[in-house]
C-alpha cells in the first residue's frame, strides 16, 4: 500500500515515469551505493520513500515520505521579504517535489508571508498527495525578529489568510507555531479546533512543546504533530520525541542539520567519508534511523543542498554502521 503510493505519487509529480521504472531506479541507486561506486550519494528523481519504513502517515490518513522540505529558507536573509533569486526558490520548491518531498513545512511567519506565496506559485495546483503544513501564532515585527501572538481571534485571522496565500480550501497541517506565555494554551487551540470544525484545518500539530504541553493540548484536540529543535547535536527535546514516538505522534525536528550554526563535529565528518556521504547527509540518515515518527525538513535556498539532503534518505548503513555512529553522536 505503501509502496503504491509512493510509487503514484512519483506518477504525478515526475512527469509520467512509470512506478515499475521508478522502482527499478530506485534499486539501481541503491545497488550503486551499496558497491561504493559513487563519492557521494546524489539524488535521482525518485522519492526517496520506496521502502515501507519510509513513509509516516500523519495523524493516520495522511501518508508522507519521511524526508521533507522545510520552506523556511527560500525567503529572503533574516527570514524576511522577497528572496534575491525568486526564480532560483520556485525551482527549489519544484526540484524538492520531484525528488520526493511530499511534506512541505512553511509558516506565514516565514517572509512573513512570502514562503506560503511561493509555495502556491511554484506548486498550484498541487500534487494530489502533497502534504502542506503551515504554522500561525508567531509574528515578525522586522527581519529575525519573531513575537508569539497566540490570541484566539489573531489565530483564525492567520488560518485564513493561510488559506487564500497557499490557495487551498483546507489546510491539511495547521501547526500552533509558539505557544504564546500571555494566552492560556487551550484558548489558542479553541480558534484552531473551531477553524478545524469548519473544515479549514485537517490536523493540528505543535512546535517547541514539552511532553506536558501535549498532553494538555490533547484535552482540547487531537494533535498528529510535534516541531521541535532536534539534531544529532542537540537532543534537548528527547523526551518530546520519546513522547511522540509512543503516542505515535510524527516528530519534525527543524534545524535537522544544525540550523544557522550547522554541524561541527569532526568525528562525524570522518564517519561520513567512509560512507561515501557528506556530513549533512549522514545526520540526516541519522534522524531517520533515530525513530520511525521522526520527520526531518532540511531547509535550503540552493538546488545542489536539495539535491544532496534528499538523497541522504537512500544511505543505508548497517545495525553495527550505527552503533558506531550512535557512539560517535552521544
Ligand atoms: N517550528 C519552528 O519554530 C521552526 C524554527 C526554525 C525552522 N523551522 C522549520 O524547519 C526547517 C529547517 O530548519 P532550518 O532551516 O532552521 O535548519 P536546517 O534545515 O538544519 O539548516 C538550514 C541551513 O543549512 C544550510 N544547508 C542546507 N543544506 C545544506 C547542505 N547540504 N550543505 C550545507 N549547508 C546546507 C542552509 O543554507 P543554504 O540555503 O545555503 O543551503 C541553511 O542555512 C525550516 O525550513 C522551517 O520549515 C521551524
Amino acid at each position: 500500500m505503501d509502496e503504491e503510493f509512493a510509487g503514484k505519487r512519483f506518477e504525478q509529480a515526475g512527469g509520467g515515469i512509470s512506478r515499475r521504472k521508478f522502482l527499478g531506479t530506485t534499486l539501481i541507486g541503491g545497488a550503486t551505493l551499496l558497491a561504493g561506486g559513487s563519492k557521494l550519494i546524489f539524488a535521482e528523481n525518485s522519492p526517496p520513500a520506496a521502502e515501507k519504513d519510509m513513509v509516516f502517515r500523519i495523524g493516520g490518513d495522511l501518508p508522507v515520505n519521511r524526508l521533507g522540505f522545510g520552506a523556511m529558507r527560500i525567503t529572503g536573509p533574516g527570514i524576511w521579504g522577497w528572496p534575491a533569486d525568486r526564480a532560483n526558490a520556485l525551482k527549489v520548491l519544484r526540484r524538492a517535489v520531484e525528488l520526493g518531498a511530499n511534506l512541505i513545512d512553511t509558516a506565514d511567519a516565514y517572509g512573513p508571508e512570502t514562503s506560503e506565496l511561493l509555495i502556491a506559485e511554484a506548486l498550484y495546483p498541487y500534487p494530489k498527495d502533497l502534504v502542506i503544513a503551515t504554522k500561525g501564532g508567531n509574528t515578525r515585527p522586522g527581519p529575525g525578529e519573531w513575537v508569539p501572538d497566540g490570541r484566539p481571534e489573531y489565530l483564525s485571522q492567520c488560518v485564513d489568510k493561510s488559506l487564500k496565500r497557499l490557495r487551498l480550501e483546507r489546510i491539511d497541517l495547521y501547526q500552533l507555531h509558539r505557544v504564546d506565555s500571555k494566552v492560556p494554551m487551550e484558548d489558542s487551540l479553541g480558534a484552531l479546533k473551531k477553524a478545524q470544525d469548519a473544515g479549514k484545518i485537517r490536523h493540528v500539530g505543535l512546535s517547541e512543546v514539552s511532553p506536558e504541553e501535549i498532553e494538555r493540548a490533547r484535552k482540547v484536540l487531537p494533535i498528529v504533530t510535534v516541531q521541535n529543535q532536534y539534531n544529532i547535536d542537540n537532543r534537548k527535546w528527547e523526551n518530546a520525541l520519546t513522547y511522540c514516538e509512543k503516542e505515535g505522534i510524527g516528530f519534525m525536528p527543524w534545524s535537522p542539520i544544525g540550523g544557522n550554526r550547522g554541524l561541527h563535529d569532526n568525528a562525524l565528518e570522518t564517519a561520513a567519508k567512509d560512507f561515501h556521504a557528506s556530513t549533512v547527509q549522514l545526520a540526516l540518515a541519522w534522524l531517520l534511523h533515530r525513530s520511525p515518527v521522526m520527520l526531518p525538513i532540511p531547509g535550503t535556498s540552493s538546488l545542489p543542498h536539495l539535491e544532496e539532503n534528499m538523497a541522504a534518505a537512500k544511505l543505508k548503513l548497517t545495525a553495527e554502521d550505527w552503533k558506531r555512529i550512535d557512539a560517535l553522536a552521544t
